[in-house]
């Protein structure tokens, strides 16, 4: 079978590049959601992709007997479950790469935001406050003689990186497994980072290895002067953890760009004076949504038409094509 007579499902919705393209490339079916019962078995057997931006289970992957890629939009793929698709030899794909330099740009941004408060001194400005009670309070935080630890040097974390010693911030960091091509300090453990740190970016993945990493050990381990960032997935911090540590002042500030349970942020976070909230904006500028689209395109037109997938997970990347 050719990428020109397969059949591509898109359940629930995605980027409207990537629907134009999947209905101009491919044969495309849409439902509503990731339900199979939304669709007949007949419907289903002729389902040989998916391109998606939602939870899928191992449930919705075995409705589909001649299903052969996955492609999911966004780096993060936690949402897809990748390793039953593998013993199953169905391709996942994401979308890593074009979005890290996006991501790290955000990152350094929400950083700033926390400890200088320009989203605050923005709004005082535009409220009138500066003619009418002179200027912005100073901040008492400051990214001046700050050092770093990022919890996930991955593609995104090392382009944070970079950014921050250019700013002249000494980095460590905590992955697994050490990285040979880097002169950062490396922790075994997150508890390690975090007590000789004072700026803890997390960066990681969500699922079951990162699931709540963040707690209130770590918190106190990062200290009073402490900052953190969250760019990763919401799942990775222990939120009441964080909100207890943020009231209490045992950390001084946080900035997160992703949350436990999108859209909905507690209401406890969003009364804190000393948080910077975004809504998952990270990589959310045209140009890369664009090419994070295309990348899910281009991939199920790789392997559709027989070729290696572009940018497979790890856990497919020893997939073969399935014969046609
Ligand atoms: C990603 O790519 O995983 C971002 O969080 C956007 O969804």
């Amino acid at each position: 079978m050719s990428a020109a007579g397969s059949t591509v499902l898109i359940p629930g919705g995605i980027h409207a590049r990537v629907r134009e393209r999947i209905e101009a490339e491919f044969d495309a079916v849409s439902i509503a959601a990731a339900d199979a019962a939304l669709m007949t078995p007949e419907a289903r057997a002729k389902i040989s992709g998916i391109a998606c931006a939602t939870v899928i289970t191992s449930d919705f992957i075995d409705a589909f007997p001649n299903l052969s890629i996955i492609a999911s939009f966004g780096v993060g793929y936690d949402a897809v479950d990748a390793k039953h698709a593998a013993t199953r030899g169905i391709m996942v794909t994401n979308t890593p790469d074009v979005l890290s330099d996006e991501v790290a740009d955000t990152t350094v941004g929400l950083l700033l935001n926390t400890l200088r408060e320009f989203p605050k001194a923005e709004a005082y400005l535009r409220a009138g406050r500066w003619v009418a009670e002179g200027s912005y309070p100073l901040t008492s935080l400051t990214l001046r003689g700050r050092t770093v630890g990022i919890f996930g040097l991955g593609r995104i974390g090392l382009a944070i990186a970079r950014r921050l010693e250019a700013f002249g911030l000494p980095i460590n960091y905590h992955t697994r497994t050490k990285r040979n091509d880097v002169d950062y300090p490396w922790h075994d453990n997150l508890a390690g980072l975090a007590s000789v740190v004072d700026t803890l970016i997390v960066v990681v993945p969500g699922g079951a290895a990162t699931e709540k990493a963040v707690n209130a050990d770590i918190l106190a381990a990062l200290g009073p002067k402490g900052v953190l960032i969250s760019v990763g997935r919401g799942s990775t911090i222990d939120e009441p953890a964080l909100i207890a540590a943020l009231a209490d002042h045992k950390i001084a500030a946080a900035g997160l760009d992703v949350f436990a349970d999108e859209p909905n942020v507690p209401q406890a976070l969003m009364e804190l004076p000393n948080v910077s909230l975004l809504p998952h904006v990270a990589s959310a500028s045209v140009s890369t949504r664009n090419a994070m689209a295309d990348l899910v395109v281009d991939n199920l037109a790789a392997w559709l038409d027989g070729r290696p997938a572009i940018t497979a997970v790890p856990e497919c990347a020893g997939l073969d094509r399935k014969p046609a």
